[in-house]
């Protein structure tokens, strides 16, 4: 059991808000979508709602478990995967969102091979948000605005854009960043 196993056993995860962070763009063209680090899949099942073929994956086996119940309750047709995102191959996907797994990488290791890999599952054109706890939250970690306007240059990806935004937790509110970039075609 993982660290991510233990806090979605025992209740403890602060990110468990019961909905997709409303700082999203969910009105994405393309029918595959990918939600990297789904957790228990409140973001995945929505976009399910709106028609999306959609991946989720996860490292932690217990939030996979959940996120599948929850979608056969609502009889909504989600491939969710255990897995770790630094190291897919799932081919590609038209839109991709990311909730809280970069900061959790960028902190605890493995952020440079998520980046790497990120291009090969987006497809010519695909949509990447990624919603991360900002530096400037006091927590002593989090993501800066220079930091994903330098993970998302040309020539592989392009109009990207960072800004501002709130990410609601349990434990309240936090200063967040919407990252938004198209992989280029
Ligand atoms: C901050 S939580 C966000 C969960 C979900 N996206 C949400 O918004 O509720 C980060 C998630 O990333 C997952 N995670 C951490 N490292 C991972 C990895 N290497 N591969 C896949 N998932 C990972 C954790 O298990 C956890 O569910």
């Amino acid at each position: 059991m993982n660290d991510y196993d233990a806090m979605y056993r025992d209740g403890t995860a602060p990110w468990e808000i019961g909905r997709p962070q409303s700082a999203f763009d969910l009105d994405v063209d393309g029918p595959r979508v990918l939600d990297l680090g789904c957790g228990t899949g409140e973001l995945a099942l929505e976009l399910a709602r709106r028609g999306h073929e959609v991946t989720g994956v996860d490292i932690s086996a217990v939030a996979i478990e959940r996120a599948r119940a929850k979608a056969a309750t609502e009889e909504l047709a989600v491939d969710f995967v255990t897995g770790d995102a630094t190291r897919l191959d799932l081919g590609e996907f038209d839109a991709l969102f990311d909730s809280g797994l970069l900061h959790n990488l960028h902190r605890h290791g493995g952020a440079d091979d998520y980046l790497a890999l990120l291009p090969r599952l987006a497809a010519p054109g695909a949509i990447l948000q990624i919603v991360a706890i900002s530096a400037s939250s006091g927590e002593g970690w989090g993501l800066t605005e220079d930091y994903l306007r330098a993970a998302f240059t040309e020539p592989l990806w392009t109009d990207t854009s960072v800004g501002g935004i709130t990410v609601t937790a349990t434990v309240g509110d936090l200063p967040g960043l919407l990252m938004r970039t198209i992989r280029k075609p």
